[in-house]
């Protein structure tokens, strides 16, 4: 069947890279001949049209996606709320149920003659997209999140901007903790996945990096702190992961009634200041993770990300995602790529580079 006119929709938290990958798809798009739409926040454009009077679809042009690459972001907005599978509707009895909306989708791109669906997301996003593609919609997915927990790709955009920000900020704190002969406490975004405490801890030279794969020993961190504190320069960094607990206890929870991961940096800071006998200074960078301008590397994957989902479509692939397979971006099947999460390798050559070098786990 050809294809005339596709769509795409970005879910899930924003990640830097997305409007890149979707100039890559608008470029991609128009040069096949393809008409190019943009699904306004992820599906609740389509799902809750009282709310959007200009309707839920964005034209997209090569105009309309004139020097996005490198905005954070996403032009065509997104949600981390409003799930079709599970969409919270009220009942005859005025009660809140979950109900499944996806077939609403499927009927609304048939009556705009939409062809295909370019779904950029994270686990969520593309568990949707693949109960689509399940009932018969012409989907492609790309692999989507700061976190890099997706399987099957073996980094997803967006990482290598938060990895880069957090170590930026980790050498700044170096100096200020040194002047002060303190411990400072860095916490960062990841979920239950270690990749960015990791990374972002090695690159920023940490001495402590708390990531969800190891629990850590509170006695363990505080013997490693005292050490760095006794010797010159007297100052130590610690870079937390969002998602580490300690041995046989549970994750740390904001305080917000929802299931959202935080607050580590904070809960540790008043045991470990009592346990070493010295200053601890706490910097939660959340959010400002996810935001800015994409790294030079995650614009390029980005756009890699985008044009390959279009040739897919144009080669008649669906019910798949991009991957990146270096030094190749390939194809994986679509039901596969959320069916576990991707965590860090304990035996991974990074995490033993870590070791060598003395960093501290907290085990
Ligand atoms: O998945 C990306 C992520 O930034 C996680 O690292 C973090 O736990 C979560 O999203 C935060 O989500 P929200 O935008 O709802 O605060």
């Amino acid at each position: 069947m050809n294809i005339n006119k596709i769509a795409i929709n970005t879910g899930g938290g924003d990640a830097p890279g997305l409007n890149a990958v979707i100039r890559a798809v608008v470029l991609a798009a128009e040069k096949r001949g393809w008409e190019c739409y943009g699904i306004r926040d992820a599906f609740n454009g389509l799902m809750m049209p009282d709310l959007y009077p200009d309707g839920w679809l964005v034209p997209l042009t090569a105009e309309s996606v004139r020097d996005i690459t490198s905005l954070g972001g996403t032009i065509i907005g997104t949600t981390n709320k409003g799930n079709p599978l599970k969409f919270p509707m009220e009942d005859d009895a005025g009660n809140i149920v979950k109900v499944d909306r996806t077939d609403e989708i499927i009927d609304a791109f048939a009556a705009q003659k939409l062809d295909a669906l370019v779904a950029i997301g994270g686990d969520g996003s593309l568990n949707i997209a693949n109960e689509l593609s399940q009932k018969g919609l012409r989907v492609v997915g790309v692999p989507k999140t700061i976190d890099n927990d997706l399987d099957q790709t073996v980094i997803t955009f967006g990482f290598d901007t938060a990895v880069s920000f957090a170590t930026e900020c980790i050498d700044r704190l170096h100096s200020t903790a040194r002047a002060h002969q303190r411990v400072m406490i860095v916490e960062v975004m990841g979920r239950y996945a270690g990749w960015i405490a990791l990374n972002a801890g090695l690159a920023g030279s940490a001495d402590v990096i708390l990531i969800p794969e190891v629990p850590y020993d509170l006695n363990k961190i505080a013997e490693k702190l005292k050490t760095c504190m006794e010797k010159r320069p007297h100052y130590a960094i610690m870079v937390v992961s969002e998602g580490a607990r300690p041995v046989g206890g549970d994750y740390s929870w904001m305080d917000s009634g929802e299931e959202r991961l935080g607050g580590l940096g904070y809960k540790l800071k008043p045991k470990l200041a009592e346990m070493i006998g010295r200053e601890v200074r706490v910097v939660r960078l959340g959010h400002l993770l996810r935001g800015g301008s994409p790294t030079a590397w995650d614009r390029t994957l980005s756009l890699r990300f985008g044009a390959a989902a279009v040739r897919a479509l144009a080669e008649g692939k669906h019910g798949i995602m991009v991957a990146l397979d270096p030094p190749t971006v390939r194809y994986v099947p679509l039901e596969r790529a959320t069916r576990r999460m991707k965590t860090v390798p304990l035996d991974s050559d990074t995490m033993l580079t870590a070791r060598d070098l003395g960093i501290s786990f907290g085990d």
